[in-house]
């Protein structure tokens, strides 16, 4: 079982897009996929179709309840939905952080360290999923930190504004971090989002970029991006000359998915 986090603790860079494509793009080649949605504004598990009044999110984590009452099956009316099991969220997950304090003896008598929650949950289930794919909140908080230390991988979709490493910074040394502490094995790949290759700017931007870091082939900013999200359907189901769909196919190549 492979773990993937979208990460970038800036909004609005295309973390949720990300997710729902790769989950879907993933359960289209017959894997079986659990997409986890960390965020409590919840973008993802709507995309899916699944809007829930309360999360069980923080029971899950703290082990009060077990995986099969938090999973939700996806069933939109296309075939590889069935491939797709997804753990929604709601406004509640806003207070994971609280609720967790709350619980602390009992985390630290079952995990040791909250940062480990998530990972120890994964362990749980790894028999029964090829692919777990992670939606996170544009906040460098335990929800991204649990995450990264349960992850084989980290993408982050990056915006032009942000291709610096400054812009890239905070997160990067939470990665190192993570990576020193818990988990030496964790990868990452910066993917250039919503990029007008029209602007020259954008341009210089991305081979400056490239010089720090090894970046992925990016996706463009296209209204037919967005078509995906409202009409529910991943952009391989666009057609053939769609751009979109071959930004992506581009994508899943370089990163061998
Ligand atoms: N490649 C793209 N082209 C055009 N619009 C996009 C693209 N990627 C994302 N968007 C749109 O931009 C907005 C923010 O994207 P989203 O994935 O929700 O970002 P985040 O999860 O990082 O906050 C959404 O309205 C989304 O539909
Ligand atoms: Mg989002």
């Amino acid at each position: 079982m492979e773990v993937i986090t979208v990460a970038n603790n800036k909004g609005g860079v295309g973390k949720t897009m990300q997710c729902y494509q790769l989950a879907c793009h993933l359960a289209h080649k017959g894997n079986k996929v659990l997409v986890i949605d960390l965020d409590s504004q919840a973008n993802l598990s709507s995309t899916f179709g699944v809007q829930i009044q309360r999360t069980l999110i923080p029971e899950w984590l703290i082990g009060d309840i077990e995986a099969e009452e938090v999973i939700v099956q996806v069933d939109n009316g296309e075939e590889f939905h069935e491939n797709i099991s997804l753990i929604p969220a709601s406004r509640h997950l806003a207070n994971l952080s609280k609720l967790m304090i709350l619980s602390e003896a009992e985390i630290r008598k079952s995990a040791g360290r909250k940062e480990r929650l998530l990972k120890i949950r994964l362990d749980k289930v790894a028999a029964n999923f090829d692919y777990v794919v992670i939606d996170t909140p544009p906040m460098l908080g335990d929800e991204l930190i649990m995450s990264l230390v349960a992850s084989n991988r980290i993408l982050i979709p990056t915006q032009a504004q942000d291709y610096s490493i400054d812009g890239l910074e905070e997160l990067m040394d939470t990665f190192e971090i993570i990576k020193e502490t818990e988990n030496p094995k964790l990868k990452f790949n910066i993917i250039p989002s919503m990029v007008n290759t029209r602007r020259k700017i954008e341009k210089q931007r991305l081979s400056e970029l490239s010089q720090s870091f090894d970046i992925t082939p990016p996706i463009r900013n296209l209204v037919q991006m967005q078509e995906s999200i409202s009409t529910k359907r991943p952009v391989f189901m666009m057609g053939k000359k769609s751009k979109g769909q071959d930004d992506y196919k581009k994508l899943w190549k370089s990163l061998n998915l």
